[in-house]
């Protein structure tokens, strides 16, 4: 798929756009076009136009030798425009593939968000952060010394994605391990490509973690930075443990968030930041609603409305 902006391509889309809200009629665009396009690069038999040669042109694919549709009503032009988006992977107007980047500190929410707007647009997600416990896991099942960074490095090649349905990377353990090995260069490095080559696959990708937006897909099409104060994440954070913990205190869970703060802000290796494009979403007054309608408003504005 090609980011092209052929000669006609932002009045091609204004005219989709007036067919879709009925502002023009198919023979004023096809009218249009025959005296825009003169020299035939969009092939308008019979004052009709074929839709799915002119999304081919105006999207820089070659989809319509299978299938092409003449232009007779708005109707059938919603209808062969949204198969052709579909088979052509490309959603409404946009010409890349959808990279969403959520990054943040622990139990901020960006978790859920980010798994609600994958759903929300049939786009994969990764949790980049269960790569980190799951390397942690192996390495305190391993007794693995974490200061013997190169073996850690070593162990974090051989992360698959099936290790990561583990329930136990959900643990708080796995969280406070998760974040010792992050610091790690050789880890992180070990980690990289395979949080690259997601983000990047074709079908556009949800990814959420700490450095999504600044180093794994600085090229992402939205960047969201989900905060909210230590207090209310620790709470967030203490009603998920406490149902396989019933020793665990507030105050144990607020004190780990604080630590796991510092050291993800602190350590020299990707550290926790907002990038400088990112939107940044506070959730500390939100319930996760609120959040969520929060997260598809930004998503949406950032993609120009779609
Ligand atoms: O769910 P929670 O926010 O507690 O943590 P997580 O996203 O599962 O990440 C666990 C730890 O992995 C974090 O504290 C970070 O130290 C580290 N991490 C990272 O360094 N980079 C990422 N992209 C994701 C997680």
């Amino acid at each position: 798929m090609r980011n092209l902006r052929l000669p006609g391509h932002d009045e091609v889309l204004s005219y989709f756009d007036a067919l879709i809200d009925g502002s023009k009629t198919p023979e004023d665009v096809s009218t249009w076009a025959k005296a825009y396009f003169p020299n035939d690069e969009i092939d308008i038999p019979d004052n009709a136009w074929h839709i799915w040669e002119a999304l081919d042109y105006l999207y820089g694919c070659d989809l319509q030798a299978s299938k092409n549709v003449a232009l007779h009503s708005r109707e059938n032009f919603i209808d062969a425009r949204a198969e052709f988006l579909e088979k052509s992977n490309l959603t409404n107007n946009m010409t890349q593939p959808l990279l969403i980047a959520f990054d943040g500190p622990a139990a901020s929410g960006k978790g859920t968000l980010a798994s609600v707007i994958a759903a929300d647009y049939g786009l994969p997600f990764l949790d980049t952060g269960l790569l980190y416990r799951a390397v942690g896991h192996v390495a305190r099942e391993r007794g693995l010394d974490l200061e013997d960074t190169q073996a850690l490095g070593e162990a974090a090649q051989f992360i698959h994605p099936t290790l990561l349905e583990d329930d136990a990377l959900r643990g708080r353990e796995a969280g406070e391990w998760a974040s010792r090995v992050a610091a790690i260069p050789e880890v992180r490095a070990a980690l990289k490509q395979f949080q690259i080559d997601f983000a990047h696959q074709t079908s556009g990708a949800v990814l959420d973690g700490r450095d999504i937006g600044t180093v794994i897909a600085p090229d992402a099409t939205v960047k969201l930075f989900v905060t909210a104060d230590p207090e209310t994440r620790a709470k967030r954070r203490f009603l998920q443990l406490i149902k396989a913990n019933s020793a665990l205190t507030f105050e144990d869970v607020l004190s780990d968030i604080r630590i796991r703060d510092e050291r993800d802000s602190s350590r020299s290796s990707a550290p926790l930041e907002m990038a400088r494009d990112a939107v940044l979403l506070d959730t500390t007054n939100l319930d996760i609603e609120a959040a969520i309608e929060a997260a598809r408003s930004i998503v949406k504005a950032r993609r120009g409305g779609v």
